[in-house]
């Protein structure tokens, strides 16, 4: 039997207490006995709501982002180690809109990964393209670059890792890469982990951009696809309870 699927929400900014209660009473409830791990990676400060909210239910709890530094002169900043006491075992790092609006660059996302690792916290590293490198024939010279940095700096501890292949021109645009596009990436980045960790196949490479119910079937029956980070489509219980679904091994 495969291994289970990881469907993870990315609420980005997004939500209020009102909102959240709902949301996430929805999902614990309609997400049943589904066989795969669910998460939703809410705003810092919904941390400790959602934390409560989950109580009791499958439903696991991640951030949307980490500092690489343990603690100290960083304001704004929230440590891994905080993260922790709010029951967070996940944390998206280098996700495009962090790379673009704040300038994070392979290195950062790489310290980022490590500082969340040595805390127990699994980040997910997120990936892909701009629409331009696609079309100048870059994409895998970029995904195998971002990539290789997190495998650098994080040797043998690489096999803990999650990974989101998230090409720039499918985020929030509707436009999805087809299955074949996702899948031929998907391939390569496993190709790349082998070759640093013989445990490759336990890791799980997500894909993300446009993700909804209607598509979700054929991306996730992809080889090398391993579950979703989801945005827009996590914000709708409905939506996201299908997407669910669709990730759930069949009994
Ligand atoms: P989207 O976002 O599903 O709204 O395209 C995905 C993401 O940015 O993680």
């Amino acid at each position: 039997m495969s291994k289970q699927k990881l469907i993870a929400g990315n609420w980005k900014m997004n939500g209020s207490l009102v909102a959240n209660e709902a949301l996430v009473r929805a999902i614990a409830q309609g997400m049943g006995d589904a066989d795969c791990t669910v998460a939703v990676c809410v705003p810092a400060a919904y941390l400790e709501q959602v934390n409560k909210l989950r109580a009791g239910t499958r439903l696991e709890l991640g951030a949307q982002d980490v500092s690489r530094y343990e603690q100290g002169a960083y304001t704004g900043e929230i440590s891994a180690g905080m993260l922790r006491e709010f029951g967070v075992r996940y944390a998206i790092v280098g996700h495009s809109e962090r790379r673009h609006y704040h300038g994070e660059t392979d290195d950062t996302v790489a310290e980022k990964a490590k500082t969340a690792l040595a805390h127990g916290i699994t980040p997910i590293v997120c990936v892909g393209e701009t629409l331009a490198e696609r079309e100048a024939g870059n994409t895998q010279e970029v995904v195998k670059r971002q990539m290789a940095a997190v495998i650098h700096t994080n040797g043998h501890c690489i096999s803990e890792v999650v990974v989101a292949y998230e090409p720039v021109w499918a985020i929030g645009t509707g436009k999805t890469a087809t299955p074949e596009q996702a899948q031929e990436v998907h391939a390569l980045l496993r190709a790349q982990l082998k070759a640093a960790t013989t445990h490759s196949d336990r890791i799980h490479i997500l894909y993300g951009g446009s993700m909804n119910a209607g598509n979700a079937q054929s991306l996730l029956a992809q080889p090398d696809i391993d579950g979703g980070l989801i945005g827009g489509a996590s914000l709708k219980a409905n939506d996201f309870l299908q997407i669910i679904q669709a990730g759930a091994n069949r009994k």
